[in-house]
């Protein structure tokens, strides 16, 4: 049943303006993204995190092939790592930036990876894809950007199948170091955006039906916080 949109139209207004200034912003930076600092300190430590859950969760199942998909991918170099492992199927980014996904594009020419990658441009409030498709769900460094956020973990939840692992990264603000550098910094800089409290984040996961949540706090340059849930398999379908 299709449900109405409720909001009033100043705050849609804002909405649209948030994931316009986010568009602009990623656009622009795509050009240069692959060289800018942060990926040293902040973004290739939450790849090698990611690794890392994945090869757990891989273990804790017996292995076997599955399907991946990043939402916020930027030009997908989580998933060009990830797509040397024999047992990763199906890789698939979506970004909301058309460049960044254009850069995507250009990244997966160059990998000899077979038909394993894809690119997608779109939203993560509309993930278009069926229920019940990925095992691995990952978003790193995105989610503050995302204007309705635990509707966002509902889609994630209605995409991965039984058994399926949700990995979500983004900045730690709840010690001071954090709070100067993404509620403070970031913030200032960015605009309409915001880094949810680690207490929020386990409520928004638990909410939307995942279990089994993992939470922890990563240091690099500033800290991060890494979410691990997995899709109960029992109670998949009840939950969706
Ligand atoms: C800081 S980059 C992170 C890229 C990559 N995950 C990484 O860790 O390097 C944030 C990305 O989120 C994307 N993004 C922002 N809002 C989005 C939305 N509503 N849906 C999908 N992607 C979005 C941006 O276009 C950008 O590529």
């Amino acid at each position: 049943m299709a449900t109405a949109n409720t909001s009033p139209p100043a705050a849609a207004a804002q909405v649209d303006a948030a994931r316009a200034t986010a568009r602009a912003e990623f656009d622009r930076w795509a050009l240069t993204y692959e060289r800018s600092w942060l990926n040293e300190i902040i973004f290739f430590p939450c790849v090698r995190a990611c690794q890392e859950e994945i090869l757990r969760w891989q273990e804790r199942r017996g292995g076997g092939g599955y399907r991946m998909l990043d939402v916020g991918c930027g030009t997908g170099k989580l998933l060009a790592v990830q797509a040397r492992d024999d047992d990763a199927e199906i890789l698939v980014g979506l970004d909301y930036s058309p460049v960044m996904v254009a850069k995507f594009r250009d990244q997966i020419r160059a990998a000899d990876v077979g038909e394993r990658l894809f690119a997608v441009h779109g939203d993560s409030e509309r993930l278009p894809f069926a229920d019940e498709t990925f095992d691995v769900l990952t978003c790193c460094n995105s989610f503050h950007h995302y204007p309705h956020q635990a509707a966002v973990v509902r889609e994630f939840r209605r995409v991965l199948r039984p058994g399926g692992l949700l990995l979500l990264l983004d900045g730690f603000r709840d010690n001071v170091v954090g709070w100067v550098v993404f509620d403070v910094g970031v913030t200032t800089i960015e605009k309409n955006v915001h880094h949810v409290s680690w207490r929020d984040a386990r409520r928004m996961i638990w909410d939307a039906g995942f279990r089994d949540i993992r939470q922890r706090k990563m240091n690099v340059f500033a800290p991060v916080l890494v979410n691990a849930a997995t899709v109960p398999v029992a109670t998949a379908a009840a939950a969706g």
